[in-house]
Protein backbone atom coordinates (compact mmCIF):
# COMPACT_ATOMS: atom_id res chain seq x y z
CA UNK A 1 0.00 0.00 0.00
CA UNK A 2 1.48 3.10 -1.04
CA UNK A 3 2.32 5.70 1.82
CA UNK A 4 3.82 9.49 1.96
CA UNK A 5 7.08 10.15 3.48
CA UNK A 6 7.49 14.48 4.40
CA UNK A 7 10.02 15.98 5.81
CA UNK A 8 7.99 18.84 7.31
CA UNK A 9 9.18 22.48 8.07
CA UNK A 10 9.52 24.22 4.97
CA UNK A 11 7.17 27.08 4.12
CA UNK A 12 5.14 26.35 0.81
CA UNK A 13 5.81 29.24 -1.58
CA UNK A 14 5.12 29.16 -5.75
CA UNK A 15 2.67 28.77 -8.04
CA UNK A 16 0.13 25.39 -8.70
CA UNK A 17 -2.64 25.05 -10.64
CA UNK A 18 -6.02 23.62 -9.65
CA UNK A 19 -7.96 20.79 -10.71
CA UNK A 20 -11.45 20.12 -12.04
CA UNK A 21 -13.64 19.49 -9.07
CA UNK A 22 -14.11 16.17 -8.30
CA UNK A 23 -17.61 15.96 -7.14
CA UNK A 24 -18.76 18.41 -9.69
CA UNK A 25 -17.16 15.96 -12.55
CA UNK A 26 -19.05 12.44 -10.39
CA UNK A 27 -22.55 13.64 -11.22
CA UNK A 28 -21.86 15.46 -14.61
CA UNK A 29 -20.25 11.87 -16.06
CA UNK A 30 -23.84 10.44 -14.92
CA UNK A 31 -25.49 13.09 -16.50
CA UNK A 32 -24.58 10.94 -19.49
CA UNK A 33 -26.17 8.65 -19.11
CA UNK A 34 -29.34 10.72 -20.01
CA UNK A 35 -28.95 10.99 -23.31
CA UNK A 36 -28.41 8.61 -26.53
CA UNK A 37 -26.18 11.82 -27.99
CA UNK A 38 -22.07 12.33 -26.86
CA UNK A 39 -21.28 14.41 -24.01
CA UNK A 40 -18.31 15.62 -24.19
CA UNK A 41 -16.36 16.66 -20.84
CA UNK A 42 -13.27 18.92 -20.20
CA UNK A 43 -11.17 19.71 -16.94
CA UNK A 44 -11.45 16.10 -15.74
CA UNK A 45 -9.55 15.25 -12.63
CA UNK A 46 -6.88 12.20 -12.49
CA UNK A 47 -8.41 10.32 -9.77
CA UNK A 48 -9.35 7.06 -8.55
CA UNK A 49 -12.64 8.31 -7.75
CA UNK A 50 -13.08 8.87 -11.72
CA UNK A 51 -11.72 6.00 -12.81
CA UNK A 52 -14.24 4.05 -10.75
CA UNK A 53 -17.13 5.94 -11.71
CA UNK A 54 -15.99 5.40 -15.71
CA UNK A 55 -15.78 1.48 -15.15
CA UNK A 56 -19.23 1.73 -13.73
CA UNK A 57 -20.10 2.86 -16.66
CA UNK A 58 -18.76 1.16 -19.26
CA UNK A 59 -19.63 -2.08 -18.03
CA UNK A 60 -22.99 -0.08 -18.20
CA UNK A 61 -22.82 -0.35 -22.38
CA UNK A 62 -21.35 3.86 -22.27
CA UNK A 63 -18.61 4.39 -24.57
CA UNK A 64 -16.06 6.24 -22.93
CA UNK A 65 -13.03 7.87 -25.67
CA UNK A 66 -9.91 10.13 -24.65
CA UNK A 67 -10.13 13.46 -25.82
CA UNK A 68 -7.74 15.39 -24.99
CA UNK A 69 -5.29 15.66 -21.52
CA UNK A 70 -8.13 16.23 -19.31
CA UNK A 71 -11.37 15.48 -21.48
CA UNK A 72 -13.52 12.82 -22.35
CA UNK A 73 -16.52 12.15 -24.54
CA UNK A 74 -19.08 9.52 -23.37
CA UNK A 75 -21.53 7.93 -25.91
CA UNK A 76 -24.39 6.17 -23.96
CA UNK A 77 -26.23 5.26 -26.88
CA UNK A 78 -25.68 1.56 -26.38
CA UNK A 79 -26.60 1.88 -22.87
CA UNK A 80 -27.60 -2.08 -22.18
CA UNK A 81 -26.86 -2.60 -18.22
CA UNK A 82 -28.43 -0.51 -15.86
CA UNK A 83 -26.78 -2.25 -13.13
CA UNK A 84 -23.88 -0.98 -11.06
CA UNK A 85 -22.79 -3.99 -9.21
CA UNK A 86 -21.17 -4.17 -5.72
CA UNK A 87 -17.54 -4.50 -6.95
CA UNK A 88 -17.40 -1.25 -8.01
CA UNK A 89 -19.67 0.65 -6.12
CA UNK A 90 -18.38 -0.23 -2.71
CA UNK A 91 -15.37 2.10 -3.04
CA UNK A 92 -17.45 5.24 -3.68
CA UNK A 93 -20.58 6.29 -2.39
CA UNK A 94 -20.82 8.74 -5.21
CA UNK A 95 -21.84 5.36 -7.19
CA UNK A 96 -25.24 6.20 -6.35
CA UNK A 97 -25.64 9.17 -8.53
CA UNK A 98 -26.50 6.91 -11.63
CA UNK A 99 -29.73 5.17 -10.22
CA UNK A 100 -31.59 8.72 -11.14
CA UNK A 101 -30.43 8.80 -14.18
CA UNK A 102 -30.77 5.69 -15.09
CA UNK A 103 -34.38 5.04 -14.09
CA UNK A 104 -35.04 8.38 -15.99
CA UNK A 105 -33.57 6.84 -19.51
CA UNK A 106 -33.91 2.87 -18.80
CA UNK A 107 -37.16 3.03 -16.72
CA UNK A 108 -34.82 0.67 -14.30
CA UNK A 109 -31.79 0.30 -12.48
CA UNK A 110 -30.33 -1.95 -10.07
CA UNK A 111 -27.67 -0.56 -8.15
CA UNK A 112 -25.39 -1.60 -4.99
CA UNK A 113 -25.77 0.19 -1.45
CA UNK A 114 -22.87 2.13 -1.44
CA UNK A 115 -19.53 2.04 0.18
CA UNK A 116 -17.03 5.26 0.37
CA UNK A 117 -15.71 6.79 3.23
CA UNK A 118 -16.51 5.62 6.92
CA UNK A 119 -17.34 9.43 8.54
CA UNK A 120 -21.03 8.21 9.19
CA UNK A 121 -23.93 6.41 8.37
CA UNK A 122 -24.71 8.03 5.13
CA UNK A 123 -28.09 6.37 4.28
CA UNK A 124 -29.76 7.17 0.36
CA UNK A 125 -33.38 7.16 1.75
CA UNK A 126 -33.62 10.87 0.78
CA UNK A 127 -32.87 9.59 -3.19
CA UNK A 128 -35.35 6.73 -2.61
CA UNK A 129 -37.94 8.99 -1.11
CA UNK A 130 -37.97 11.42 -4.33
CA UNK A 131 -37.60 9.06 -6.57
CA UNK A 132 -40.83 7.02 -5.03
CA UNK A 133 -42.55 10.67 -5.14
CA UNK A 134 -41.75 10.14 -8.78
CA UNK A 135 -43.47 7.27 -9.29
CA UNK A 136 -41.13 4.78 -9.11
CA UNK A 137 -41.74 1.27 -7.89
CA UNK A 138 -38.53 0.94 -5.22
CA UNK A 139 -37.41 -2.12 -3.78
CA UNK A 140 -33.69 -2.71 -1.24
CA UNK A 141 -33.01 -6.27 -1.01
CA UNK A 142 -29.89 -8.06 -1.02
CA UNK A 143 -28.05 -4.77 -0.78
CA UNK A 144 -29.30 -3.59 -3.91
CA UNK A 145 -31.80 -0.82 -4.40
CA UNK A 146 -34.17 -1.71 -7.26
CA UNK A 147 -36.32 1.21 -9.19
CA UNK A 148 -38.82 0.54 -11.53
CA UNK A 149 -40.72 3.45 -13.59
CA UNK A 150 -42.42 3.14 -17.23
CA UNK A 151 -41.86 7.27 -17.05
CA UNK A 152 -40.64 9.11 -14.06
CA UNK A 153 -43.77 12.26 -13.30
CA UNK A 154 -43.12 15.18 -11.70
CA UNK A 155 -43.71 16.00 -8.44
CA UNK A 156 -43.05 18.11 -5.80
CA UNK A 157 -40.05 17.07 -2.90
CA UNK A 158 -38.82 17.94 0.34
CA UNK A 159 -35.89 16.40 1.13
CA UNK A 160 -35.56 15.82 5.69
CA UNK A 161 -32.17 17.50 5.16
CA UNK A 162 -29.96 18.74 2.91
CA UNK A 163 -28.46 16.71 0.73
CA UNK A 164 -25.91 17.17 -2.15
CA UNK A 165 -26.00 14.10 -4.27
CA UNK A 166 -29.73 13.50 -3.02
CA UNK A 167 -30.25 16.80 -4.87
CA UNK A 168 -28.37 16.08 -8.05
CA UNK A 169 -29.85 12.13 -8.11
CA UNK A 170 -33.31 13.70 -8.35
CA UNK A 171 -32.66 16.36 -10.57
CA UNK A 172 -31.29 14.38 -13.21
CA UNK A 173 -34.33 12.04 -12.59
CA UNK A 174 -36.53 14.60 -13.22
CA UNK A 175 -34.81 16.07 -16.25
CA UNK A 176 -36.55 13.15 -18.23
CA UNK A 177 -40.26 13.41 -16.11
CA UNK A 178 -43.52 13.92 -17.54
CA UNK A 179 -44.30 16.84 -16.33
CA UNK A 180 -42.84 19.75 -13.45
CA UNK A 181 -40.84 18.46 -10.74
CA UNK A 182 -39.81 20.88 -7.39
CA UNK A 183 -37.10 20.16 -4.90
CA UNK A 184 -37.54 21.32 -1.51
CA UNK A 185 -34.66 22.06 0.55
CA UNK A 186 -32.47 21.34 -2.18
CA UNK A 187 -28.49 22.16 -1.35
CA UNK A 188 -26.95 24.85 -2.76
CA UNK A 189 -23.81 23.67 -3.18
CA UNK A 190 -21.62 25.23 -6.29
CA UNK A 191 -21.70 21.61 -7.64
CA UNK A 192 -25.18 21.09 -8.17
CA UNK A 193 -24.85 24.27 -9.96
CA UNK A 194 -22.03 22.92 -12.61
CA UNK A 195 -24.75 20.21 -12.95
CA UNK A 196 -27.37 21.82 -14.03
CA UNK A 197 -25.80 23.97 -16.17
CA UNK A 198 -24.29 20.89 -17.59
CA UNK A 199 -28.01 19.49 -18.09
CA UNK A 200 -29.20 22.70 -19.50
CA UNK A 201 -26.53 22.77 -22.03
CA UNK A 202 -28.15 19.36 -23.53
CA UNK A 203 -31.49 20.80 -23.34
CA UNK A 204 -32.78 20.46 -19.82
CA UNK A 205 -35.19 23.28 -18.03
CA UNK A 206 -33.89 24.21 -14.92
CA UNK A 207 -34.59 27.16 -13.14
CA UNK A 208 -33.61 27.67 -9.30
CA UNK A 209 -29.73 25.61 -9.18
CA UNK A 210 -28.44 27.35 -6.53
CA UNK A 211 -31.04 28.11 -4.31
CA UNK A 212 -32.94 25.56 -2.20
CA UNK A 213 -35.44 25.28 -4.46
CA UNK A 214 -35.41 23.95 -7.82
CA UNK A 215 -38.06 23.61 -10.16
CA UNK A 216 -37.14 20.61 -13.36
CA UNK A 217 -40.01 20.67 -15.90
CA UNK A 218 -38.90 17.40 -17.94
CA UNK A 219 -38.54 17.18 -21.67
CA UNK A 220 -38.90 14.37 -23.88
CA UNK A 221 -35.38 13.28 -24.64
CA UNK A 222 -32.14 15.37 -24.38
CA UNK A 223 -29.01 16.16 -27.03
CA UNK A 224 -25.17 15.88 -26.69
CA UNK A 225 -23.35 18.73 -24.92
CA UNK A 226 -20.23 20.02 -24.36
CA UNK A 227 -18.77 21.44 -20.78
CA UNK A 228 -16.39 22.09 -18.52
CA UNK A 229 -15.87 20.74 -15.17
CA UNK A 230 -15.68 23.78 -12.47
CA UNK A 231 -12.27 24.04 -10.58
CA UNK A 232 -12.07 21.82 -7.13
CA UNK A 233 -13.12 24.28 -4.16
CA UNK A 234 -12.10 21.79 -1.92
CA UNK A 235 -8.76 21.07 -3.60
CA UNK A 236 -8.06 24.91 -3.26
CA UNK A 237 -8.85 25.62 0.13
CA UNK A 238 -6.88 22.28 1.15
CA UNK A 239 -3.69 23.95 -0.59
CA UNK A 240 -4.49 27.14 1.10
CA UNK A 241 -4.42 25.81 4.77
CA UNK A 242 -1.30 23.69 3.78
CA UNK A 243 0.11 27.00 2.71
CA UNK A 244 -1.19 28.77 5.47
CA UNK A 245 -0.24 26.29 8.11
CA UNK A 246 3.82 26.55 6.93
CA UNK A 247 3.84 30.07 6.92
CA UNK A 248 4.21 30.03 3.14
CA UNK A 249 3.20 31.59 0.20
CA UNK A 250 1.71 30.79 -2.70
CA UNK A 251 -0.68 31.25 -5.78
CA UNK A 252 -3.30 28.99 -6.77
CA UNK A 253 -4.23 28.98 -10.58
CA UNK A 254 -7.31 27.74 -12.31
CA UNK A 255 -9.23 28.31 -9.90
CA UNK A 256 -11.53 30.87 -8.31
CA UNK A 257 -12.15 32.11 -4.72
CA UNK A 258 -15.71 32.55 -5.72
CA UNK A 259 -17.51 29.77 -4.28
CA UNK A 260 -14.82 30.00 -0.91
CA UNK A 261 -16.17 32.93 0.70
CA UNK A 262 -16.49 30.83 4.53
CA UNK A 263 -13.25 29.31 3.96
CA UNK A 264 -11.33 32.27 2.77
CA UNK A 265 -12.99 34.47 5.62
CA UNK A 266 -11.59 31.94 7.84
CA UNK A 267 -8.00 32.31 6.87
CA UNK A 268 -8.49 35.84 6.80
CA UNK A 269 -9.54 35.54 10.70
CA UNK A 270 -6.64 33.24 11.29
CA UNK A 271 -4.03 36.37 9.88
CA UNK A 272 -3.59 35.44 6.35
CA UNK A 273 -3.53 38.27 3.56
CA UNK A 274 -5.47 36.69 0.61
CA UNK A 275 -5.74 38.57 -2.77
CA UNK A 276 -8.66 37.24 -5.57
CA UNK A 277 -8.02 37.23 -8.76
CA UNK A 278 -10.38 36.60 -11.79
CA UNK A 279 -9.16 32.95 -12.43
CA UNK A 280 -6.65 32.80 -8.99
CA UNK A 281 -6.53 32.83 -5.64
CA UNK A 282 -2.90 34.34 -3.61
CA UNK A 283 -2.22 33.64 -0.13
CA UNK A 284 0.81 34.97 2.11
CA UNK A 285 0.64 33.50 5.50
CA UNK A 286 1.59 35.16 8.72
CA UNK A 287 4.83 33.98 11.07
CA UNK A 288 2.15 32.36 13.20
CA UNK A 289 -1.89 32.32 13.03
CA UNK A 290 -4.59 32.65 14.99
CA UNK A 291 -6.95 29.78 16.17
CA UNK A 292 -10.68 30.09 14.36
CA UNK A 293 -13.00 28.55 15.89
CA UNK A 294 -15.73 26.71 13.03
CA UNK A 295 -19.25 25.04 12.39
CA UNK A 296 -19.60 23.27 9.16
CA UNK A 297 -23.34 23.57 7.44
CA UNK A 298 -25.07 22.77 3.75
CA UNK A 299 -23.49 25.48 1.56
CA UNK A 300 -22.76 28.69 1.46
CA UNK A 301 -21.49 27.91 5.32
CA UNK A 302 -18.26 26.31 5.98
CA UNK A 303 -18.20 23.30 4.68
CA UNK A 304 -17.48 19.81 6.41
CA UNK A 305 -15.27 18.84 3.15
CA UNK A 306 -12.90 21.71 5.10
CA UNK A 307 -13.30 20.61 8.49
CA UNK A 308 -10.35 18.35 8.66
CA UNK A 309 -8.04 20.78 7.08
CA UNK A 310 -8.92 23.37 9.76
CA UNK A 311 -8.32 21.19 12.58
CA UNK A 312 -4.59 20.54 11.49
CA UNK A 313 -3.57 24.58 11.05
CA UNK A 314 -5.41 25.06 14.56
CA UNK A 315 -3.47 22.63 15.80
CA UNK A 316 -0.12 24.90 15.36
CA UNK A 317 -2.21 28.18 15.70
CA UNK A 318 -2.08 30.47 18.61
CA UNK A 319 -5.04 30.21 20.72
CA UNK A 320 -8.02 27.77 21.37
CA UNK A 321 -10.28 26.82 18.56
CA UNK A 322 -13.70 25.32 18.46
CA UNK A 323 -14.97 23.02 15.57
CA UNK A 324 -18.13 21.74 15.20
CA UNK A 325 -19.55 19.11 13.33
CA UNK A 326 -22.68 19.35 12.06
CA UNK A 327 -23.09 17.30 8.52
CA UNK A 328 -21.53 13.83 9.41
CA UNK A 329 -21.46 11.90 12.89
CA UNK A 330 -18.46 10.51 12.36
CA UNK A 331 -16.08 12.50 11.15
CA UNK A 332 -13.09 13.51 13.75
CA UNK A 333 -11.13 10.55 12.72
CA UNK A 334 -8.00 12.38 12.12
CA UNK A 335 -8.13 13.90 15.76
CA UNK A 336 -6.64 10.75 16.84
CA UNK A 337 -3.75 10.98 14.23
CA UNK A 338 -2.84 14.40 14.72
CA UNK A 339 -2.75 14.02 18.29
CA UNK A 340 0.50 11.55 17.80
CA UNK A 341 1.89 14.45 16.01
CA UNK A 342 1.59 16.07 19.18
CA UNK A 343 -1.75 18.23 19.04
CA UNK A 344 -3.84 18.89 22.03
CA UNK A 345 -8.01 18.16 20.63
CA UNK A 346 -10.32 16.56 22.96
CA UNK A 347 -13.81 15.72 21.52
CA UNK A 348 -16.65 15.82 23.67
CA UNK A 349 -19.32 14.96 20.73
CA UNK A 350 -19.70 16.64 17.68
CA UNK A 351 -17.03 19.49 18.76
CA UNK A 352 -13.37 19.10 19.22
CA UNK A 353 -11.51 21.51 21.14
CA UNK A 354 -8.08 22.20 19.87
CA UNK A 355 -5.55 24.25 21.92
CA UNK A 356 -2.80 25.30 19.25
CA UNK A 357 0.51 23.69 20.45
CA UNK A 358 3.94 25.28 19.89
CA UNK A 359 4.95 22.60 17.18
CA UNK A 360 4.42 19.18 16.11
CA UNK A 361 6.43 16.33 15.68
CA UNK A 362 6.89 13.73 12.91
CA UNK A 363 5.57 10.44 12.99
CA UNK A 364 3.48 7.79 11.47
CA UNK A 365 0.01 8.40 11.35
CA UNK A 366 -2.76 6.61 9.25
CA UNK A 367 -5.64 8.01 6.95
CA UNK A 368 -8.75 7.28 7.15
CA UNK A 369 -10.54 8.72 4.85
CA UNK A 370 -10.04 11.59 2.21
CA UNK A 371 -10.24 14.70 3.90
CA UNK A 372 -8.74 13.22 6.97
CA UNK A 373 -5.61 12.39 4.98
CA UNK A 374 -5.46 16.23 3.46
CA UNK A 375 -5.13 17.18 7.44
CA UNK A 376 -2.40 14.79 7.88
CA UNK A 377 -0.31 15.79 5.13
CA UNK A 378 -1.01 19.66 6.27
CA UNK A 379 0.32 18.47 9.97
CA UNK A 380 3.17 16.67 8.26
CA UNK A 381 4.31 19.59 5.80
CA UNK A 382 4.22 21.61 9.49
CA UNK A 383 6.05 19.10 11.64
CA UNK A 384 9.59 19.04 12.32
CA UNK A 385 11.37 15.83 11.18
CA UNK A 386 9.79 12.78 9.02
CA UNK A 387 6.03 12.22 9.00
CA UNK A 388 4.89 8.70 6.99
CA UNK A 389 1.16 8.97 6.32
CA UNK A 390 -0.19 5.31 5.75
CA UNK A 391 -3.67 4.27 3.79
CA UNK A 392 -2.56 6.89 1.15
CA UNK A 393 -5.22 5.38 -1.28
CA UNK A 394 -7.95 7.82 0.50
CA UNK A 395 -6.23 10.87 -0.81
CA UNK A 396 -5.63 9.21 -4.31
CA UNK A 397 -9.37 9.04 -4.40
CA UNK A 398 -9.66 13.29 -4.21
CA UNK A 399 -6.25 14.95 -4.93
CA UNK A 400 -4.62 14.62 -8.00
CA UNK A 401 -0.67 14.34 -8.18
CA UNK A 402 -0.63 16.01 -5.08
CA UNK A 403 3.20 14.80 -3.88
CA UNK A 404 3.89 16.66 -7.40
CA UNK A 405 1.66 19.61 -6.69
CA UNK A 406 3.58 20.15 -2.98
CA UNK A 407 7.15 19.11 -4.46
CA UNK A 408 6.46 21.99 -6.97
CA UNK A 409 5.88 24.36 -4.03
CA UNK A 410 8.88 23.39 -2.77
CA UNK A 411 7.60 20.27 0.22
CA UNK A 412 9.92 17.59 0.62
CA UNK A 413 7.51 14.87 0.29
CA UNK A 414 7.63 11.26 -2.02
CA UNK A 415 5.54 8.78 -2.60
CA UNK A 416 6.74 5.06 -1.06
CA UNK A 417 5.46 1.79 -2.26
C1 LIG B 1 -21.48 15.17 -0.72
C2 LIG B 1 -20.03 15.25 -1.12
C3 LIG B 1 -19.14 15.11 0.10
C4 LIG B 1 -19.53 16.13 1.18
C5 LIG B 1 -21.03 16.08 1.46
C6 LIG B 1 -21.51 17.18 2.40
C7 LIG B 1 -20.08 14.32 -3.37
C8 LIG B 1 -19.73 13.20 -4.27
N1 LIG B 1 -19.76 14.17 -2.06
O1 LIG B 1 -21.69 13.89 -0.16
O2 LIG B 1 -17.79 15.31 -0.30
O3 LIG B 1 -18.84 15.84 2.37
O4 LIG B 1 -21.78 16.19 0.23
O5 LIG B 1 -21.19 18.42 1.87
O6 LIG B 1 -20.60 15.33 -3.80
N2 LIG B 1 -28.30 11.85 4.38
C9 LIG B 1 -29.31 11.01 4.77
N3 LIG B 1 -30.08 10.40 3.81
C10 LIG B 1 -29.87 10.58 2.48
C11 LIG B 1 -28.83 11.44 2.09
C12 LIG B 1 -28.07 12.07 3.06
O7 LIG B 1 -29.53 10.81 5.97
O8 LIG B 1 -30.59 9.99 1.67
C13 LIG B 1 -27.47 12.54 5.40
C14 LIG B 1 -26.02 12.07 5.39
O9 LIG B 1 -25.86 10.92 6.16
C15 LIG B 1 -25.32 13.29 5.95
C16 LIG B 1 -26.13 14.47 5.41
O10 LIG B 1 -27.39 13.92 5.05
O11 LIG B 1 -25.38 13.29 7.35
C17 LIG B 1 -25.54 15.15 4.21
O12 LIG B 1 -25.14 14.19 3.27
P1 LIG B 1 -25.06 14.47 1.71
O13 LIG B 1 -25.14 15.92 1.42
O14 LIG B 1 -26.03 13.56 1.03
O15 LIG B 1 -23.60 13.98 1.37
P2 LIG B 1 -23.16 13.32 0.02
O16 LIG B 1 -24.01 13.87 -1.06
O17 LIG B 1 -23.00 11.88 0.18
Amino acid sequence: MDKLIITGGVPLAGEVAISGAKNAALPILCASLLTAEPLRVDNLPHLNDISTMLRLLAQMGVEVTLDGPAGLVLDAGGLNNPLAPYDLVKTMRASILVLGPLVARCGEARVSLPGGCAIGARPVDQHIKGLQAMGAEVTVEAGYVHAKAKRLKGARICTDMVTVTGTENLMMAAVLADGETIIENAAREPEVVDLANCLVAMGANISGAGTDVIRIRGVERLDGAAHRIMPDRIETGTYLCAAAATGGEVRLTQTSAAYLDAVVDKLMDAGCDIVTERDAIRLKAPQRLKAVSLRTAPYPAFPTDMQAQFMAINAVADGVATIRETIFENRFMHANELMRLGADIQIEGSNAIVRGVERLEGATVMATDLRASASLVIAGLVARGETTIDRIYHLDRGYERIEEKLAKLGARVRRAH
